[in-house]
């Protein structure tokens, strides 16, 4: 295993970890070779397939990789009224034809310790955290194979329970970031913190290094980021337009050609929020009741299945950071270059 240090890195970027199916072996491998680090969101991927994604990676790539999980409390499904509400809320979408509305009788994601098993048997170089902070035990586990461990920060709080924890990195989530927003209790109130202003806070506050996301695309914003005194930049939006990306081709098309649209948080696709190109989906689910995160995910897998298979982008989770108007169609290592070489133009 190539331990990770930032220093080590050509170009200080991590392509994002991005669950979904957007992350693949190919797109992760292009931009560890290219001196980066390769992510993989592997929040809702069974440990086969971690094994399995890993095995193949390493084949591929002896660069920096990194492996990501969300951590959540477990939920129970809500009272039958809001039951109710939220199925009506998913019944009344005005879709051309039906999907099936199944209310599991526990939510489905499959076991975190496990999940980190898979993934630690193959050596990645970082594992990250998204949505919370697991146990001290697993950190202890991960840190002590010499694979260093970042958590996702949006507010100072969030940021110094990760210092506590003797994590190695925080990333910075700022406001503008496409995809689920890293906020660990979403009852809280949310500051909305910006990437720049959230990074300022935080350098003030912890003294462990800090990795800037949310809303960078060019090696100027680079730059200004690292200037304010990130060690490393995390672009999830920026890949998505890549030809190794496992995004859908709607989805593409949608990033590409509708432009001109704005990007919204919501929870409607999920339970929890989380950033994506303005649809139908998001306006008709708009102050409508639904089940909590990952219920919620769940239950509109069949409609966006539907969706997808209609290449109907109306009811897809589009996810987007605010930005997502200067993404290239390129490969992935042509991406690393110009922002290589737009970030050292900008030096
Ligand atoms: C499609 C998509 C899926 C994402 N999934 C994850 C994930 O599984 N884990 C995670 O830590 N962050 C995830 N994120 C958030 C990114 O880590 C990062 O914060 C975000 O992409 C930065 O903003 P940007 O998209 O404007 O670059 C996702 C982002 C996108 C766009």
């Amino acid at each position: 295993m190539k331990v990770f240090n930032f220093s080590k890195l050509k170009l200080p970027v991590i392509q994002a970890p991005m669950a979904g199916g957007f992350n693949t072996p190919e797109l992760a491998s292009a931009v560890a070779n290219s001196g980066g680090v390769g992510s993989f969101g592997f929040s809702f991927t069974s440990p086969e397939k971690i094994d399995e994604t890993l095995d193949i990676t390493k084949k591929l790539t002896n660069g920096f990789i990194n492996a990501n999980f969300f951590v959540f409390k477990p939920v129970r499904l809500p009272g039958k009224k809001v039951q109710d509400e939220a199925i009506k809320a998913l019944s009344n979408l005005t879709l051309n034809e039906k999907f099936e509305i199944n209310v599991p009788d526990k939510p489905f994601y499959y076991d975190l310790e496990t999940q980190i098993e898979s993934a630690l048997k193959n050596l990645p170089s970082i594992i990250t955290f998204h949505l919370g902070i697991p146990s001290l035990t697993i950190i202890e586990k991960i840190k002590s194979l010499g694979i260093k461990v970042g958590i996702t920060a949006t507010n100072i709080d969030e940021a110094q329970s990760i210092e506590s924890v003797e994590a190695d990195f925080i990333v910075a989530q700022g406001f503008e970031a496409g995809g689920h927003r890293g906020i660990f209790n979403q009852e809280n109130v949310d500051e909305k913190l910006k990437l720049d202003n959230l990074l300022i806070k935080l350098l003030e506050n912890v003294s462990i290094p800090v990795v800037a996301a949310g809303g960078i695309m060019e090696g100027k914003d680079i730059k200004r980021v690292i200037k304010i005194g990130a060690l490393a930049v995390q672009l999830g939006t920026a890949f998505l337009t890549c030809d190794e990306a496992g995004t859908s081709k709607i989805h593409k098309h949608y990033l590409l050609n509708e432009q001109k649209r704005k990007t919204q948080i919501t929870k409607a696709f999920s339970g929890r929020m989380a950033r994506g190109i303005n649809n139908k989906f998001i306006e008709e689910m708009n102050g409508k009741k639904f089940f909590p995160f990952p219920i919620q995910n769940t239950i509109t897998i069949p409609l966006r299945r539907e969706s997808q298979i209609k290449n109907n982008g109306e009811f897809i989770n589009l996810w987007a950071g605010t930005n997502f108007n200067k993404v290239r169609k390129v490969s992935a290592q042509k991406l690393m270059k110009e922002l290589g070489n737009e970030f050292k133009a900008e030096i």
